[in-house]
């Protein structure tokens, strides 16, 4: 099948690319390289052997998207461009509406256009919210507290009109917990830009002597340590999903939502304590404040995705701070 993916040369995208093409797709990547870097489609025919075709393309313009679905005739679309820094997102609203929301109506409108009626979201367990009994299930309440997360939320809700109103589409939208680690030959992996927002970088960044010290958010929650808690999910995992999530679309008119977690919760210093058990490195950190906006815990009942994709997350915290560290050195 001819797959487009948008955002395939982000972290989460390059994985499912090289997931696509091991299992025989023809992958197409569209990606404006915002916040990703164009060595990545080496790194992805380094593992897979195959060079995919790339469009440097943003999706906010709609006469380059256009110019893509004339040149190619796509069986889906795997759509996980855009911008995602919560932080950022509440300075810069506007930023994400016209990029996260401008970017999907154009992607929606252009794949109407052309008959290409598949789709797998790219959404985050962000949109829960707080007040949830634990684990999050699909059907727990919605709520969000930022512009990114509303983003989210408000494709999702897109998603389900479209679909009410033409049921001849097939769409997943998948709940993405806390994707950490990177591929497991060392080959590919995050690279964030500046100073880490999210822990498992951090983390790796300390390890490696970049950065000096980790700081922990909190260690007074209500939690068994102090720390919070999170459903880390290896990032092969996820890609994998997405495959599970296309043959389901393909196949079928729908519109669903997916979890995508391991189901288990690691605190912040049980995370550290893995990193330090694995790689034998010693993370130093301090204690400070709670960040705005994080939760006490988070994670995920994906009993729906293992009942209707088949899917189930199989590798552990070992074995993503043992990839993670492996990328981590490969980059320096
Ligand atoms: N944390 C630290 N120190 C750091 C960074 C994080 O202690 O330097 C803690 C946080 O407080 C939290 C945990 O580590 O308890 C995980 O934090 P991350 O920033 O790695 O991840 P989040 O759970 O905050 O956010 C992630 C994604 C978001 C997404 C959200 C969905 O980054 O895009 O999951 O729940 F919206």
């Amino acid at each position: 099948m001819k797959i487009l993916v948008t955002g395939g040369t982000g972290f989460i995208g390059s994985h499912t690319s090289i997931e696509l093409v091991n299992d025989g797709h023809n992958v197409v990547i569209v990606d404006n390289l915002c916040n990703s870097n164009i060595d990545t489609l080496d790194r992805i025919r380094k593992i897979t052997g195959i060079k995919v075709k790339f469009y440097d393309v943003d999706l906010t313009n709609y006469k380059d998207l256009e110019s893509v679905f004339i040149e190619n005739k796509f069986d889906a679309v795997i759509h996980l461009a855009g911008v995602k820094a919560v932080n950022e997102s509440v300075q810069r609203p506007l930023k994400y509406f016209m990029n996260n929301l401008n970017g999907t109506v154009n992607l929606l409108t252009i794949m109407e256009k052309y008959s290409v009626k598949r789709l797998v979201f790219s959404s985050s367990a962000t949109v829960y919210g707080k007040m949830n009994d634990l684990p999050l299930k699909e059907d727990s309440t919605l709520d969000v507290t930022n512009p990114y997360g509303r983003t989210k939320l408000m494709i999702e809700e897109m998603l389900e009109d479209i679909f009410n109103s033409s049921p001849n589409w097939g769409i997943a939208s998948l709940r993405y917990f806390n994707p950490i680690g990177a591929h497991s030959s060392g080959l590919n992996g995050e690279i964030p830009r500046g100073i880490p927002n999210n822990i498992m970088p951090y983390i790796t960044q300390v390890a490696v002597g970049k950065l000096d010290m980790l700081s922990v958010y909190g260690n007074d929650y209500p939690t068994h340590d102090g720390s919070g808690i999170r459903d880390y999910i290896h990032v092969e995992d996820l890609a994998k999903g997405h495959i599970l999530a296309l043959e389901k679309v393909l196949k079928n008119n729908l519109y669903e939502v997916y979890n995508l977690g391991t189901g288990k919760g690691y605190s912040v210093f049980e995370l550290i304590s893995m990193f330090e058990k694995t790689t034998g490195i010693e993370i130093p950190y301090k204690i400070v404040d709670r960040r705005d906006g994080d939760v006490a815990a988070c994670y995920a009942d994906s009993t729906k995705a293992f009942k209707d994709l088949g899917w189930k997350a199989e590798k552990n915290l070992r074995d993503m701070c043992i990839d993670a560290w492996k990328w981590q050195n490969n980059i320096g």
